[in-house]
């Protein structure tokens, strides 16, 4: 039997959700595209008519919501009449990790995901495709298709239901999400049933060439994502702690980076040093593989992974103390301004940014914070900070920061945010941070003043020319 896909159903219109159904549209435009949430704020904002509100924000992203919105894609808070008429559904929701119960702190929550399943059990009508498309532990598959078969008995004719689950799991990256979706590397499809795996082969065709296109059974597919993140979450893993060597030794880890990236067995990507790995995936894939291989009693298995996670908890830690020692060890009545609040350049997200470690241990040591971020708004930063930004200070008017211990300001000026600081923290690679004018921030800043470039994005000599200190992260020579 070919299966011939019209209408497709996304369930969950968040960072992989919403950029995937905007490609699939775009690339294939005869079918139909819903995508749907129940949160009604987040479709709202899917909708709203400038593009500039749309709720994440991915280069590319605005032009083809423009071209194909309205069109054949649909963002609505309609779940049970999307799911009843499509052919394929995508179950793209949160998982996050568990907080309570068994496997509390390592293992995926999968109640959304559960959920879901059941609203699709109930539904949908006819043959349907599941694919699952959030980043799942391992045999997740199982528990999807066990819901759906409890739906399948036939209480006559028209209501009559049949399933196919499909793994297919997202390599996008946020920041270049469109173009990752557009070129992709590889796209991998894991199934059963050789029909179901061919109608979604079929709409992927339609713009990746078929030997990027993959077909696994169904375990393998879950488990090649997990292993692909934390493959790449190792690599910085294991260069951030090169870097901690790099400054007790007098090396420098970028050129350590380029000397291992030309050996084509290493290669040169995911080499670069910063703060600590953040985003969604990395820490929760790999807690999953924690918990995955406990379960199966590989206590060393378990250790080798958990160690990639436990390095980075060490190294966001490490720059905050450094950052406190280098300020004669009290930072206390001192402003220090962080630029940068994503756990990259180019997102406004923030989850697991090594920014929200950072900035709370210093503001436990007593700091003041001035935040800013090209991107990410003070709501979030409250939320992620648990605690209320100043608003409207006049730096002009304030001789020391004593009377804001712990306390923070968002600041969309980074003139603002350096006024009267006495350290600026780079903690995101943002390209404007490239064009600051450091003769002019120089100026306004408290001496000894120190720039850290936790990103190593500056030019050395530029700073050291305009009289400020440079800490650079993994650069033994420069950090005195
Ligand atoms: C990742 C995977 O790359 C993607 O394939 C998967 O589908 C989801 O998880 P993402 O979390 O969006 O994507 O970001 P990524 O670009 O991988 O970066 C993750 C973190 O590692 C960021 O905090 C980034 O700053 C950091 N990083 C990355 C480094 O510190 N150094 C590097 O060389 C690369
Ligand atoms: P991801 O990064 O995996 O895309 P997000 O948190 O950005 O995760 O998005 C997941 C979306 O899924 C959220 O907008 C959430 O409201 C939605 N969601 C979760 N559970 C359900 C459900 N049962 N039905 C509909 N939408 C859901």
């Amino acid at each position: 039997m070919v299966i011939k896909i019209k209408k497709i159903c996304c369930i969950g219109a968040g960072y992989v959700g919403g950029p995937t159904m905007s490609v699939i549209a775009d690339r294939c435009p005869e079918i139909f595209v819903d995508v749907v949430d129940k949160n009604v704020e987040r479709i709202k904002l899917w909708n709203s008519t400038n593009l500039k509100d749309l709720p994440i924000y991915e280069p590319g992203l605005e032009d083809i919501v423009k071209r194909r919105r309205g069109k054949n894609l649909t963002f609505s808070t309609n779940i049970k009449e999307k799911i009843s008429s499509a052919d394929m559904i995508f179950i793209s929701v949160n998982t996050p990790t568990k907080t309570k119960g068994i496997g509390a702190g390592q293992a995926s929550d999968l109640k959304w995901v559960e959920a879901c399943a059941r609203d699709v059990a109930n539904f949908a009508t006819g043959h349907t495709v599941v694919v699952e498309k959030s980043t799942l532990p391992v045999k997740t598959a199982e528990v999807i298709k066990k819901i759906l078969e409890a739906s399948q008995i036939p209480i006559n004719f028209e209501t009559k239901k049949s399933f196919d689950v499909l793994s297919n799991p997202e390599f996008l990256a946020e920041g270049s999400a469109i173009k990752d979706l557009e070129y992709p590397d590889r796209v991998l499809i894991g199934g059963e049933n050789n029909e179901a795996i061919l109608a979604l082969n079929d709409i992927y065709i339609n713009w990746v060439s078929p030997e990027k296109i993959l077909h696994t059974n169904i375990w393998s597919s879950e488990l090649a994502k997990l292993t692909a993140n934390a493959f790449l979450a190792q690599r910085i893993s294991s260069i951030n702690s090169i870097s901690a060597l790099c400054e007790n030794t007098g090396a420098d880890v970028k050129e350590v980076s380029r000397a291992i990236g030309l050996d084509s067995r290493i290669g040169s990507k995911f080499l670069n040093s910063g703060p600590g790995f953040g985003g969604s995936c990395f820490k929760k894939d790999i807690l999953n593989l924690v918990y995955l291989s406990k379960y199966f009693g590989l206590e060393e298995v378990a250790e080798f992974w958990e160690g990639v996670v436990k390095l980075n908890n060490w190294h966001q830690h490490r720059l905050s103390r450094l950052i406190t020692n280098k300020l004669f060890g009290t930072i206390s009545g001192k402003k220090i301004c962080i630029l940068g609040f994503s756990f990259k350049a180019n997102t406004n997200d923030t989850r697991e940014s090594a920014a929200i470690t950072i900035c709370k241990d210093l503001l436990e040591e007593g700091a003041f914070l001035s935040i800013s971020d090209p991107k990410v708004n003070k709501k979030q930063i409250e939320k992620d900070l648990k605690s209320y930004s100043l608003n409207n200070l006049n730096y002009s008017e304030i001789s020391d920061f004593f009377n804001y211990e712990g306390q923070w300001a968002f600041e969309e000026d980074i003139n603002n945010a350096a006024e009267k600081s006495d350290a600026i923290v780079i903690l995101t690679e943002w390209e404007e941070y490239l064009n600051i004018n450091w003769e002019e921030i120089s100026t306004m800043m408290r001496k000894p003043a120190w720039i850290f470039d936790a990103r190593s994005i500056l030019d050395p000599k530029e700073i050291k020319d305009n009289d400020l200190y440079l800490w650079r992260i993994g650069n033994g020579q420069s950090n005195d």
